[in-house]
């Protein structure tokens, strides 16, 4: 959580980070601010809490002049939300932006007696602190001398008042890209900021120092040598990260799935077959696992419950899917036999980091599916498949969890198909209903409008139940999730058979309840289920796929007819329509749908 950006060159610095904050500010959208070192070479700070767009007002009233600076965008950790406690912190010569915990702040307090002296109550300012203790004039032997006293995780971006034009960057788990951009250098959380102004950029590697010039960007390590930055080139098209027209990223991330699905799909069929030789996955890394565990949080977690019940029944294998924030401290087991998939948009959420490194040092081999090129989640595991989504804004994930299962689909057909649970023909037609999905998603997409419609219904519910068996309740555990954290609305996703084990309960004429019956060898049972519910006076909200029909006596609040593909590969259209859902609840509401509350598109923060 928190974007960190920091600019030094020709061009003024503060409108170059207010576009740029902008941007970050799915990282985090409480408090924004930044330091410019100025003409006569003193840093002025502004900050506040709100959004960017308060911050810009402010610099509009009170800007500062001047070619290098430094910007952060806060999602509160330690310490409220407020001004004083939004970044740059100043201690004496020394200004910081913090990303990450520093975990022993309260001794580095007490060590250094920074009591009385500190402004905020942020771990953050205590880190400037210390910087300031160790410097007497040697910017890297005091960053050097500094982390090693912090425990926890940083990405600091720091300015020395008597250093000008210069930035320096270090960093431990929590990330920092750089890249030379706009007549300097360039500092950003991620590569979805850089992007926008360079497609060349290095992630900065832990415990090394960046000095950003003007002139150019040199990297040391803790010992002082000079090393070499490892150059890699953005994957996205630029013009993929504006709104093209839509009122929000959602919106357009949504639509844009059928053509992202295509390019995570297409490269990857070879003579029809799923084939991933292209990303240096090894059919033996396939074949020779006995085990699959899955590690992922959020919306990725929920891709590995399709992955899941697609492996074990076509390929017969044990599959678990791990929440990555519980995986080291549930005692699961991992070995050399098993392969461990860790499943992540940004590939910095720390937990699905941690639980890398943890699945490793238990000897497993590990197999990331991540977005965002040379994020650490893919530096941290044997290998990675990509999913070709571009850049995603929106803090509801979509077209990234689509890809997602697109590249778990190809998983598992290959799966399949070396371990001999396919033959040639099966794992050909398997990789033809694949291909499909593309166009059958956009006939959802282009159907968006009677989503929109269906969508008034729940405007005004408080709670809404969503129930379905099997594949359908995978699709459901993630529809649920994108309805509560862009419409606020409460939302719970049954498995149809086990409401009445309790949550029957709380069935009532005021509880709308959104079905999905995609799976043909349970739709019998999830009829049963709804009647259940409706004779409890729930409406029910269908959607359901178009080949099963409908009982002529059903009486329905709406009916979603889903484009039909082989019953394993419902879950693409079921989700499309689901994504819509939630996204007109929210857009009807009046609420700021890619930017919903309390929340951050990246979480690196445990
Ligand atoms: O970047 P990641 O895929 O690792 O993020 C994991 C979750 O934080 C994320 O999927 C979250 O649940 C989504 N914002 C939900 O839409």
């Amino acid at each position: 959580m928190c974007g960190i950006i920091g600019y030094t060159g020709v061009k003024g610095a503060q409108e170059i980070m207010l576009d740029a904050l902008e941007i970050l500010e799915y990282r985090g959208y409480d408090s924004a601010g930044i330091a410019v070192c100025g003409e006569d070479s003193c840093v002025r700070i502004r900050k506040c809490a709100g959004r960017v767009k308060d911050l810009r007002l402010l610099c509009e009233k009170d800007g500062i002049l001047g070619t290098c600076g430094i910007g952060h965008t806060r999602w509160a950790t330690h310490g409220g939300v407020s001004d004083a406690n939004a970044h740059p912190h100043r201690f004496g010569k020394v200004t910081v932006t913090h990303n990450g915990i520093v975990e022993n702040y309260r001794d580095l307090v007490q060590r250094y007696r920074l009591e009385e002296r500190l402004q905020s109550q942020t771990d953050s300012e205590v880190a400037a602190a210390v910087l300031d203790h160790f410097y007497s004039g040697d910017p890297l032997a005091a960053i050097r001398k500094t982390v090693l006293k912090l425990k926890g995780t940083f990405a600091l971006s720091i300015m020395f008042e008597d250093i000008p034009g210069t930035i320096f960057a270090v960093r431990n788990v929590s990330p920092i890209v750089i890249a030379r951009a706009q007549g300097g250098s360039m500092l950003a959380s991620d590569v979805t900021v850089l992007g926008q102004y360079s497609k060349e950029y290095f992630v900065l590697p832990e415990f090394y120092v960046a000095v950003l010039k003007a002139g150019g960007v040199e990297l040391y390590d803790m010992a002082g040598e000079t090393a070499e930055p490892e150059w890699l080139t953005v994957n996205w098209d630029v013009d993929r990260s504006g709104k093209g027209g839509y009122p929000f990223y959602m919106e357009k991330e949504i639509m844009e799935q059928p053509q992202v699905i295509r390019e995570t799909v297409l490269p990857r069929i070879q003579g029809g077959i799923p084939d991933l030789s292209g990303d240096g996955i090894p059919d033996s890394l396939l074949a020779d696992c006995t085990r699959i565990c899955v590690v992922a949080c959020g919306t990725a977690m929920h891709a590995g419950l399709v992955g899941k019940a697609l492996m074990q029944s076509l390929v017969r294998i044990h599959m678990d899917v791990e929440l990555a924030s519980e995986f080291m401290y549930t005692d699961v087991i991992v070995d050399e036999e098993t392969l461990v998939i860790a499943i992540s948009q940004s590939g910095e959420t720390i937990d699905t980091l941690e639980a890398v490194k943890h699945a490793k040092k238990n000897g497993a081999k590990t197999l990331a599916i991540v977005n965002v090129r040379g994020a650490s989640v893919a530096r941290a595991s044997d290998y990675v498949i990509y999913t070709n989504a571009g850049p995603e804004i929106a803090v509801a994930s979509t077209k990234a969890y689509t890809t997602q299962l697109a590249v778990l689909y190809l998983l598992t057909g290959r799966m399949a198909y070396v371990r001999g649970s396919f033959g040639e023909e099966e794992a050909k037609a398997f990789a033809g209903e694949l291909m499909r999905v593309p166009e059958v998603m956009q006939k959802v997409l282009d159907r968006r409008e009677e989503i929109h419609y269906i969508a008034r219904s729940i405007l005004n519910a408080q709670d809404v139940f969503m129930m379905g068996r099997g594949l359908d309740h995978a699709i459901l555990l993630e529809g649920s999730l994108k309805l509560k954290e862009i419409s606020y609305i409460h939302s719970e996703a049954y498995a149809s058979g086990e409401l009445k084990h309790g949550t029957i309960a709380l069935i009532t004429e005021d509880t709308p309840v959104v079905a999905v019956v995609t799976q043909d060898k349970v739709k019998s049972k999830e009829f049963s289920n709804i009647k259940e519910v409706q004779s409890r006076g729930a409406g029910v909200i269908l959607f359901i796929k178009e080949t099963f029909g409908l009982e002529k006596d059903a009486v329905w609040d709406s009916v979603f007819m889903l484009p039909a593909m082989e019953d394993g590969f419902m879950v693409m259209p079921a989700s499309a329509a689901l994504q819509l859902l939630a996204y007109y609840v929210s857009l009807d509401k009046g609420l700021d749908v890619d930017k919903p509350r309390n929340l951050a598109k990246v979480v690196t923060v445990e």
